[in-house]
């Protein structure tokens, strides 16, 4: 079972949480492998064959950075993506920064593809992780205090992708 995570990352913020994801992704007993698309180019046999897909953003201007969006539209539109599981996450500075906003974007755009949307909610209790997990990097420990709910949002992506497609 293999998880995607797809990702652009300037300052190494969202780069640092797709690892934490990566983490919990096997803590649950599924592989996964990350592709920073500002460096590397997603690997499309890789994504082809996973069953998930998870995609995350910096926060710039209340939304999600224009190189994940051109990603979505055009370097992905070979890939059948439809039918698998999608998740959407985001780094940002403040609070009030926009990160709901960035999120909800890339949800939207993985619906469009025929995508199963799963946010891990508060499905197996607290946390509760509303449309995506966000880390703030300007707002006191957020940052850091952001691992674990990273982590855990790995492994319930991770766990419900193995309950969808064993
Ligand atoms: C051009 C630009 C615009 C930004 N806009 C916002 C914003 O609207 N809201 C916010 O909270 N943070 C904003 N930020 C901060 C970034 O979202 C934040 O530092 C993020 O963690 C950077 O991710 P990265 O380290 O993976 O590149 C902005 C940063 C830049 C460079």
């Amino acid at each position: 079972m293999d998880i995607a995570i797809v990702c652009y990352s300037l300052t190494g913020h969202t780069l640092d949480m797709a690892g934490e994801i990566a983490k919990g992704i096997r803590e649950a007993g599924a592989d996964s492998r990350i592709f920073n698309i500002r460096t590397t180019e997603a690997d499309r046999e890789y994504l082809e064959s996973a069953s998930g897909l998870i995609i995350g953003s910096p926060t710039y201007l209340a939304a999600s950075v224009w190189q994940i969006r051109k990603w979505l539209e055009e370097d992905s539109l070979k890939i059948n993506l439809s039918g698998k599981l999608g998740g959407a996450f985001a780094t940002a500075h403040y609070a009030q920064g926009g990160q709901d906003t960035a999120i909800m974007d890339m949800l939207g755009q993985l619906l469009v593809k025929g995508m199963l949307i799963y946010s891990g909610g508060g499905s197996y209790g607290l946390p509760i992780i509303h449309h995506g997990p966000v880390a703030l990097d300007k707002e006191g420990n957020h940052y850091e205090d952001s691992r674990a709910i990273f982590r855990i949002y790995g492994s319930r992506f991770a766990s419900k992708a193995l309950e969808i497609f064993g």
